[in-house]
C-alpha cells in the first residue's frame, strides 16, 4: 500500500475542502444498512449493473464485489489519493463521534434521545457504531488503494448533477444513500441541484432500471418541495414511488424514492 504523507499545507487544504462541501465523508456498510436503506433483495442482483452514487468510504462496493457482484461506486472525493481520503474520513468520524454521547455516560433523558433518534436497532450505542463505521472504512481504503492497480476502475470520480464520467454507461440499479434530500437545507443542495442530479441519473438507467435514493419523505421532514419535484419528474417521463424503507436511523426518515424512466410501453393505459 502507499501512504504519501501529507505536509501541513497539504491538510490545510483538505480541511478546507471539507468545509467547503460540509457534506460527511462517512460511509455504510452492507449490511445492515445498505440492505435495509434501499431494501436490496441480493439474490435478485447477480448479473445487474449497479452504480453506487455519492458512495464516500462506504464499504459497499467492495463488500458486494467481493460477492461476485457487478459494483462501481462513484463520488466527487475520489479525484483524492488513498492517503488524503484516509485523512479526510478519520476527521469526519472524529467530529461526528465528538457530538456523540458515551456509552458509559448516564443514561439521562438528553442522551437516551440521542440514541433513540441517531442509531439501529442492531448497533445500539455509540461504541459498537463506531467500530462498525471504522471497519466498513478499514475495507474501503485497502479495496480504493487495490483499485488503482485495476483495469476496469470500480471507484469513479465524479459529481452530481453532470456525473460524466459514466456518461456512456448504463445501470439496472443506481444507488444514492444519504446525500439527496438529507442535505436539501444547504444552499449548494438546492431544488435545481435535486431535480438535476435525479434527471441525469436517470437517464443512465436500463429501460427498465431503477434509481433508489434513500432518505425521502414527505415536504416537512426535509423542509423541501418533495411533492413539486415528483410532479416535475412527471412531466419529463420520469416516474417516482415513495416506498416504506426498514432502515431506522435519524427520526423520519422512513422512506426511499424509486424512480424509473417511463417507456412508451408502461405510459400506455392498460
Ligand atoms: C454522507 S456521505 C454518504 C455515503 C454513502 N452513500 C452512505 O450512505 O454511506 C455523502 C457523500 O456524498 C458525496 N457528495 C457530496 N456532494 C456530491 C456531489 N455533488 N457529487 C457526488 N458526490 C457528492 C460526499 O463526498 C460524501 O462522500
Amino acid at each position: 500500500m502507499t501512504h504519501n504523507l501529507l505536509t501541513l499545507r497539504q491538510e490545510e487544504k483538505l480541511v478546507f475542502e471539507l468545509v467547503k462541501t460540509s457534506v460527511l465523508f462517512v460511509g455504510r456498510s452492507l449490511y445492515p444498512e445498505y440492505v435495509k436503506m434501499f431494501d436490496l433483495k441480493l439474490d435478485t442482483l447477480l448479473g445487474k449493473r449497479i452504480l453506487d452514487v455519492a458512495s464516500g468510504p462506504a464499504s459497499f462496493t467492495c463488500e458486494m464485489c467481493k460477492l461476485g457482484y457487478d459494483v462501481i461506486a462513484l463520488d466527487m472525493m475520489y479525484s483524492y489519493s488513498v492517503s488524503e481520503l484516509r485523512l479526510i474520513a478519520n476527521n469526519h468520524l472524529e467530529s461526528f463521534f465528538s457530538t456523540m454521547p458515551e456509552d458509559h455516560y448516564p443514561k439521562t433523558d438528553q442522551v437516551m434521545a440521542w440514541l433513540d433518534e441517531n442509531l439501529m436497532e442492531e448497533v445500539n450505542t455509540p461504541i459498537k457504531l463506531r467500530g462498525v463505521r471504522e471497519r466498513g472504512l478499514q475495507l474501503f481504503l485497502e479495496d480504493f488503494d487495490l483499485d488503482a492497480n485495476r483495469q476496469q476502475r470500480r471507484y469513479v470520480a465524479g459529481s452530481l448533477p453532470a456525473i460524466e464520467s459514466v456518461q456512456d454507461q448504463l445501470f439496472d440499479l443506481i444507488l444514492v444513500g444519504n446525500l439527496l434530500f438529507a442535505y436539501s437545507q444547504k444552499q449548494e443542495y438546492n431544488y435545481d441541484f435535486h431535480i438535476s442530479s435525479i434527471r441525469s441519473l436517470a437517464s443512465r438507467l436500463n429501460d427498465d432500471g431503477e434509481l433508489r435514493i434513500y432518505p425521502f419523505g414527505n415536504d416537512d421532514t426535509f423542509s423541501f418541495p418533495c411533492q413539486k419535484l415528483r410532479d416535475d419528474l412527471l412531466q419529463e417521463g420520469i416516474d417516482s414511488q415513495s416506498i416504506e424503507s426498514e432502515h431506522r436511523y435519524v427520526k423520519g426518515w422512513t422512506q426511499m424514492l424509486v424512480v424509473k424512466k417511463l417507456t412508451e410501453a408502461s405510459s400506455k393505459p392498460h
